[in-house]
């Protein structure tokens, strides 16, 4: 077992590395298509509701844990407390961040394809939109899916090999503003198009008779999808971060930005869907089928959709080396294994899974369980169901269970810590985050 520990270098690295494990694909393909086919206005409202209710004092206890103990998630379980029952949510955690790098890593694989397509320019054709369905549809259901989800593996592993503080704060300390200022960029653009009340209107209105436990559990997987939360992301970053980190303010700053370019994102896609005569409720293809569309009408919109999947390759990069993490931290430091042996391991299972996922949409697209296909199995299994459960027992453990000393002093750091906000966020995770969380759930099985 190690006990030397790297850290991050600087507080920008924090913030930037932390921000660059949540944006990714989840703010940028996943928000859009989950706030699409479950109603968008009011689904916008539930999901800021659960992001700050929710989100933000289970980061805190990510946080306090990964920086208490300076450990793996399964590690800081065992540190904080003798039951090994405790441990099972590390477990959890290990399954859903492998779940998630097989099927995110197809949708990275995806990027790949439009980006190479953007280059040799044959991805500007005019849409409508079922010409823009059917371009989708030919590209997933053959084999060049399969090929990029294994090619993204292999850029992620080799990322990885080079250690903590190498590879991911470079990369996100650049990465991060940039792709910020691009989209801002697309968002004047989305709404100068001709429908771009309507999408506006559909993104921003609440309809509240849209709501069902589909809604809720939605909106709540989506939150923590979206905030890389619940299994165990956080606490490893967080293991790195320096004692003068400040953990409340690090928190509300990921949370707000990661909200603040789902919406963006929600900005650029709905104009779009509702002036190409798309399906709000498309699914995982809502993106993909839309973006070209987009960039054929900007001016050099080549250029703009080479830049535009670079960065959103790289910002996959960044949420995709930060879920890895978590299972080699884990391997390494639980079970001595090099951290060669533990990445090569990590993408070996993530290959496997993945040409499972990325065959989804073709050959494979008749194989389901439970009426989902492999890829939305796992995006179901992981985001709706392992996260928020994860994130459940999180707040449990350290709303309860961890000493009220370790939590404050985490808090607090080297600074001060108002005395009501220890209370605001201790009450939120005894109380608010189980509860709210166990009621989505009920909502769901039909029993609320
Ligand atoms: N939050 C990332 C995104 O929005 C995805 C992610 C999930 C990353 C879980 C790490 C862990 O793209």
């Amino acid at each position: 077992m190690s006990t030397q520990r790297a850290q991050f270098g600087t507080r920008l690295g924090v913030i930037a590395t932390t921000v660059g494990s949540a944006v990714g694909l989840g703010n940028i393909w996943r928000f859009p298509y989950e706030a699409g086919a479950h109603g968008g206005g009011a689904f916008l409202l539930i999901y800021i509701g659960f992001i700050f209710l929710i989100g933000v004092p289970v980061i805190c206890a990510e946080f306090i844990m990964g920086r208490g103990t300076r450990r793996n998630i399964f590690g800081a379980f065992r540190t904080l407390h003798s039951n090994r029952c405790w441990a099972w949510v590390g477990y959890m955690g290990i399954l859903a961040s492998i779940l998630i790098l097989s099927f995110y890593s197809v949708v990275a694989g995806w990027t790949i394809e439009y980006l190479v397509e953007a280059v040799s320019g044959s991805l500007d054709t005019a849409g409508n939109g079922a010409e823009l369905h059917n371009r989708f549809d030919h590209f997933v259901s053959g084999w060049r899916p399969v090929m990029w989800t294994l090619a993204f593996l292999a850029v992620n592993a080799v990322i990885l090999f080079r250690g903590v503080r190498g590879g991911i704060e470079k990369a996100s300390n650049i990465l991060m503003p940039v792709l910020f200022v691009i989209l801002i960029i697309f968002c004047i653009n989305s709404l100068l198009l001709p429908k771009a009340g309507e999408g506006l209107w559909f993104m921003f209105h609440p309809d509240f008779s849209k709501v069902d436990s589909g809604t809720l559990i939605g909106a709540l997987g989506q939150a923590f999808f979206s905030l890389s939360l619940g299994l165990g992301t956080l606490m490893t970053y967080s293991s790195y971060f320096s004692d003068s980190t400040p953990l409340v303010k690090s928190a509300v700053t990921t949370a707000s930005l990661d909200t603040v370019v789902a919406i963006l994102a929600g900005i650029i896609i709905f104009p779009a869907v509702f002036t190409y005569g798309c399906e709000p409720a498309a699914g995982p293809k809502l993106v993909f089928e839309v973006l070209p569309a987009i960039f054929h009408q900007m001016p050099g919109g080549t250029l703009w959709a080479i830049l535009f999947f670079f960065l959103l390759f790289l910002a996959s990069l960044t949420s995709t080396i930060s879920m890895s993490e978590i299972c080699i931290a884990f391997f390494c430091e639980q079970t001595g294994m090099s951290r060669r042996n533990a990445t090569l391991l990590n993408t070996g299972i993530a290959m496997g899974l993945g040409t499972l996922c990325a065959l989804s949409f073709g050959p494979m697209s008749n194989f389901t369980i439970a009426g989902l296909t492999v890829f939305n199995l796992f995006d179901y299994l992981s985001s709706n169901i392992l996260l928020p459960l994860g994130g459940m027992l999180i707040s449990i453990f350290v709303g309860w269970i961890v000493d009220r000393r370790l939590v404050r002093s985490q808090l607090a750091g080297t600074g001060n810590l108002p005395h009501l906000l220890l209370r605001a966020i201790t009450f939120c995770l005894r109380y608010v985050a189980p509860a709210g969380i166990l009621l989505v759930f009920l909502s769901g099985l039909n029993i609320i």
